[in-house]
């Protein structure tokens, strides 16, 4: 399965913080935005992957991962010249998927809680249609909201709705076979000029072929558009880390975790960052694994 990271669009809701830079190379914690969604997509064994920035700033990205190599993994960039809609980046990134499965995921988004290891990989395995995963919030107006039945298949799904139908918000984490790419060749645009990826999930709940898998209450989805939500979730990783003595979201650990690299490659990753608590972190895990 291949993988794609949305990380462009304007960020307002963060200026002038985005004024000057990317959004999803803000921090979080102590790493980079981005960090939460490629390990997402690196837990489900998601090696092959595209990240869709706004031109300005790909050379950010480059810089900061490189053709991602050193982790065991081919990542290559595409650019979105203006915010078109979510569903744009299946566009993009049609070359990229190819015949297969891919999964897309927001660059804004952060996901954290035990077994989604586990609930990625047995949903990742075989899909036919889609696989979107929902989250209780306590204002389901502000996203996709959707709604699934005893088996799991979704029975509505409306965008930004003013009366919901249920508190279950569609988190920006997508599972697609092929026909996604089709489904979205053939999009027209929102009234708002988008091409968004709610009509493409409902052109798959038309076939009968979307499933909405719960994330319970015990799972964390984080929010990162506004200053408050942003400071938020670095404050709930943080305390996390600080508690536990582990770190949300590092690749290198994963890599190594995963079997992407070896033991030495991961310790020469956090050499490289000595001088940081992360680096440090890095290589002793590399030590204790190794
Ligand atoms: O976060 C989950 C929500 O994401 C879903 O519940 C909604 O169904 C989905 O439409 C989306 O809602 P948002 O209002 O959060 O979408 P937004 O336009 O803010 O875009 C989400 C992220 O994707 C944001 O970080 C910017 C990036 N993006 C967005 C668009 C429209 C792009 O890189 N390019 C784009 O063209």
């Amino acid at each position: 399965m291949k993988g794609i990271i949305l990380a462009g669009g304007a960020g307002t809701r963060l200026h002038p913080i985005t004024i000057g830079t990317s959004k999803q190379l803000l921090p979080v914690g102590d790493k980079p935005m981005i960090y939460y969604p490629l390990s997402v997509l690196m837990i489900a064994g998601i090696r092959d992957i595209l990240i869709v920035t706004n031109p300005a700033d790909t050379p950010r990205f480059r810089a900061l991962l490189g053709d991602g190599s050193q982790l065991g993994l081919s990542i290559t960039y595409a650019e979105q010249p203006s915010p078109r809609g979510i569903a744009d980046a299946i566009l993009i990134g049609a070359e990229h998927i190819g015949d297969g499965p891919v999964a897309l995921i927001l660059g804004d988004n952060i996901f954290h809680g035990t077994n989604f290891s586990a609930t990625l990989t047995e949903n990742a395995r075989d899909v036919r249609g889609c696989v979107l995963f929902g989250y209780p919030v306590n204002d389901p107006r502000r996203y996709g909201v959707g709604e699934s039945d005893a088996n799991g298949d979704l029975v509505s799904i409306e965008e930004k709705p003013r009366h919901p139908r249920s508190n279950r918000a569609i988190t920006g984490l997508y599972l697609y076979d092929n026909d996604v790419v089709d489904i979205s060749k053939n999009l027209r645009p929102s009234p708002r000029g988008e091409l968004e990826i709610t009509d493409v999930n409902r052109v798959y709940l038309e076939r009968g072929r979307a499933r909405l898998v719960n994330l319970g209450r015990g799972f964390a989805w984080l929010d990162t558009g506004t200053p408050k939500s942003l400071l938020q979730a670095g404050q709930y990783v943080g305390a996390l880390e600080e508690r536990q003595g582990v770190r949300i979201a590092c690749i290198e650990e994963i890599a190594l975790r995963m079997g992407f690299i070896d033991a030495d490659a991961c310790h020469r990753l956090g050499s490289r960052m000595a001088a940081s608590d992360y680096g440090s972190y890095v290589m002793a895990i590399a030590a204790e694994l190794g």
